[in-house]
């Protein structure tokens, strides 16, 4: 069948999403798949049908694309897509509602307060110490995320994350080991330990600098590895995701797993985190891009 690449869209990783998209287009066709850009910036999302597609591939990250509006279209439509339906992408892609679904399903996650213009502050920092996190609850890429180091610093960072969405959290801040755990179908891969040079993985961190190391294995031990590996499974499910998506985590200097959020269409340039934890099972970045659209599910 005509497989639709859904690349680019109108969210603030857009420019992330085309290489993703770009990745996974190539990948389709050395597979031999009839695979087409599609970008639902520029084009309605009828004319999927009227161009005679038979299958979405997702390759949008953010709002419009990874939150269930997409999927929702494609619902409408009878045409199968990959990764999570609309509820979990919609869930996953607001941090506040995962993480009070995680809690109520007994999966750690850092302490957090939703913030408002009128939020008392000096209270917030009592509550979660310095340094804190403050993000918008449905962005990605870390756009929009500070780590406050002094209270006074807090008003900016509310203002600062305020501009990409409403929904504004603060959250305890994890010292510790930063880990990925990617699901494909209903398994997890290998870890990977991320090392920044900063102590923060941001989106400099992610995509400009070359001080980032990635770790996969991970180094943990096979019995710690199992055990966060399994979480995240059940952190993921919890949220009724399927096909696959990646779980990030970190664990704090007693080894204790802190679930930070979960990605439906987590980055897929060729040098990204899934593509690099299914290498260390001997999974090409091509057999992941075909085993994510075996998946497909209307
Ligand atoms: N939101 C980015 C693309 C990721 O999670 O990989
Ligand atoms: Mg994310």
């Amino acid at each position: 069948g005509k497989v639709a690449v859904l690349l680019g869209g109108r969210s603030a990783e857009r420019e992330i999403s085309l290489k993703s998209g770009n990745a996974v287009l190539d990948a389709l066709r050395r597979r031999g798949v009839d695979a087409h850009p599609f970008d639902p910036s520029e084009q309605h999302m009828e004319a999927l049908l009227q161009q005679g597609f038979n299958r979405a591939h997702i390759a949008l990250h953010g709002r419009y694309g990874e939150d269930g509006t997409v999927q929702g279209a494609l619902e409408l439509m009878g045409l199968p897509y990959t990764g999570s339906g609309v509820m979990a992408s919609a869930l996953a892609m607001d941090k506040w509602r995962t993480k009070l679904l995680w809690q109520a399903a007994g999966i750690s996650t850092p302490r957090h307060i939703l913030l408002n213009a009128q939020s008392d502050f000096d209270a917030v920092v009592k509550a979660l110490g310095l340094p804190l996190i403050v993000k918008p609850s449905r962005e990605g890429s870390t756009i929009g995320l500070s780590k406050v180091m002094a209270a006074m610093d807090l008003p900016a960072a509310y203002e600062s994350a305020a501009k990409h969405d409403t929904m504004v959290l603060a959250e305890q801040f994890i010292e510790g080991v930063e880990l990925t755990a990617a699901i494909l179908g209903e398994t997890p891969l290998p870890l990977v330990r991320i090392q920044t040079a900063s102590g923060l993985y941001d989106y400099q961190a992610k995509y400009l600098s070359d001080d980032t190391r990635y770790f996969c294995p991970s180094g943990l031990s096979a019995a710690e590895e199992q055990a966060i590996q399994m979480q995240a499974l059940q952190a993921h499910q919890t949220l009724g995701c399927e096909g696959w998506g990646r779980v990030d985590v970190i664990l704090d200097k007693s080894g204790k797993p802190y679930f930070l959020e979960t990605n439906t269409s987590p980055g897929m340039t060729d040098h990204s985190l899934v593509p690099m934890a299914a290498k260390a099972v001997g999974i090409s970045f091509d057999d992941l891009v075909l085993r994510i659209l075996e998946l497909a599910h209307v």
